[in-house]
């Protein structure tokens, strides 16, 4: 069936540029983007028209590097590092979800804040718990959050009796949780939580499962010094922490890397090399103290970067805040670096929290002809007036600075529309 959309399109091809329609047209065929018109060509003159007026219509965003169970306490116990952060806050909130009751009444208002903010794709880790992590599949799946969702890998340096299993026990439960995965348009994804939580032995299983199933691996790189430090200690035959993960198969083409704010030049040539992706989360960064990554020297490097929210060492879920706080953070680093470094431009910011996020999902580069669609529908009315008239591309400026969930106000994932209130 023949659809289009109208309205003021922005999207982000390439890194650093902006494609704008103003009052144009999407064509849609069975939820596949035909093409993005200034004019209408004549051949879709006849398909009913949704006209969302002077509305912007911007990409969807991905996440991804999110906690599913750490939503509970999202705003919250930020007052310590990283690793006395895990087991203060962050373990105990997460040994919770024992309790799939518990986990489906979390997961369901977790998929709807996601969908209500346009969040249409996720890579995401849930707790250990394969039960609690089929019902987020679920619950997902059930609001039209879609991508990838890893079961948790911790058999050391846990919370013993309430937070670890066993290996054997952790190898066993994400094969039966494998084959208990029957989602359409949320899948597995292998997810070692990190180095320090998991021993050789388990390292070494998922590698093989990784292989022999075909899985993406996602997990944590060099987000504090401390845990790089632990790191040495545990794989004194590693120079780097990234080896770690390699020497048991994990690191490959298509794995997610949250963080990689300590990163060196040779690390980052590794993810380079490999394909590996890397997860910028400038929130999380500043909130446990880790540090301020060189986003902007790794781009240009040219490793492949995307944003996560990492609630709840994040404190938004929102991806547009994720995106102005990219920008904030990577001035933060121009400012220290005294001007030496260049910032992320608006423009740039963008193409990190969609196009980016997206091609991890084997999405073309904006709104590609060919790609499912995922997009947003933004209602910028009730913004400050501006005194003059803005160009939509000062609107889009705006809107990623500005908007809540109440200014979406319709939400297109995988194709169809999953949030419609006009
Ligand atoms: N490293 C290992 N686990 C975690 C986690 O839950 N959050 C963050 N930010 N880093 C981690
Ligand atoms: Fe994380």
């Amino acid at each position: 069936m023949l659809e289009i959309l109208r309205g003021n399109l922005v999207s982000a091809p390439r890194l650093g540029a902006l494609d704008v329609a103003e009052r144009g047209y999407l064509v849609l065929e069975d939820g596949v983007i035909r093409g993005v018109f200034d004019k209408l060509p004549a051949q879709y003159a006849v398909a009913p028209v949704t006209d969302y007026g002077d509305a912007l219509i911007l990409q969807s965003f991905a996440d991804m590097h999110l906690h599913a169970p750490q939503y509970p306490m999202l705003g919250m116990g930020m007052d310590l590092p990283l690793l006395d952060w895990l087991n203060t806050y962050a373990f105990p909130t997460e040994a919770q979800f024992a309790d799939p009751d518990y986990a489906r009444v979390v997961y369901r208002a977790l998929a709807e804040d996601l969908i209500a903010n346009g969040t249409t794709r996720v890579c995401m880790f849930s707790s250990l718990h394969t039960e609690a992590t089929w019902v987020l599949m679920e619950e997902l799946e059930r609001s039209g959050v879609t991508g990838y969702v890893g079961k948790v890998n911790m058999d050391r340096n846990g919370a013993p009796g309430s937070l670890q299993e066993s290996t054997d026990e952790s190898v066993r439960e994400t094969i039966r949780w494998l084959e208990g995965c029957r989602f359409d348009r949320v899948k597995p994804i292998l997810t070692p939580r990190f180095t320090p939580s998991c021993s050789d032995e388990l390292m070494a299983a998922l590698g093989r499962l990784a292989a022999e199933r075909g899985l993406y691996v996602q997990s944590h790189l060099s987000e504090n010094v401390r845990e790089m430090e632990w790191v040495r200690q545990l794989h004194p035959d590693c120079r780097r922490y990234w080896e770690t993960y390699d020497k048991f198969g994990l690191w490959k083409d298509h794995t997610v890397m949250a963080h990689c704010v300590h990163s060196d030049e040779v690390e980052r040539r590794a993810m380079h090399r490999a394909g590996v992706a890397a997860v910028h989360c400038p929130a999380s960064n500043v909130n446990i103290c880790s540090g301020v990554c060189p986003v902007r020297r790794m781009l240009r490097e040219g490793v492949w970067v995307t944003l996560g929210s990492d609630i709840a060492g994040g404190d938004q879920l929102p991806m547009y805040q994720v995106i102005t706080a990219a920008i904030r953070a990577s001035k933060d680093r121009h400012i220290m670096d005294n001007g030496s470094t260049e910032f992320l431009t608006v423009e740039e910011a963008y193409y990190l929290g969609t196009t980016s996020g997206h091609r991890y999902f084997g999405a073309g580069e904006g709104f590609a002809a060919g790609d499912r669609l995922h997009a947003i529908v933004v209602d910028d009315s009730n913004f400050p007036r501006s005194g003059r008239p803005l160009s939509v591309t000062e609107r889009f400026e705006r809107a990623l600075y500005l908007m809540g969930a109440k200014n979406i106000v319709a939400v297109w994932s995988d194709g169809r529309c999953v949030v419609k209130k006009r």
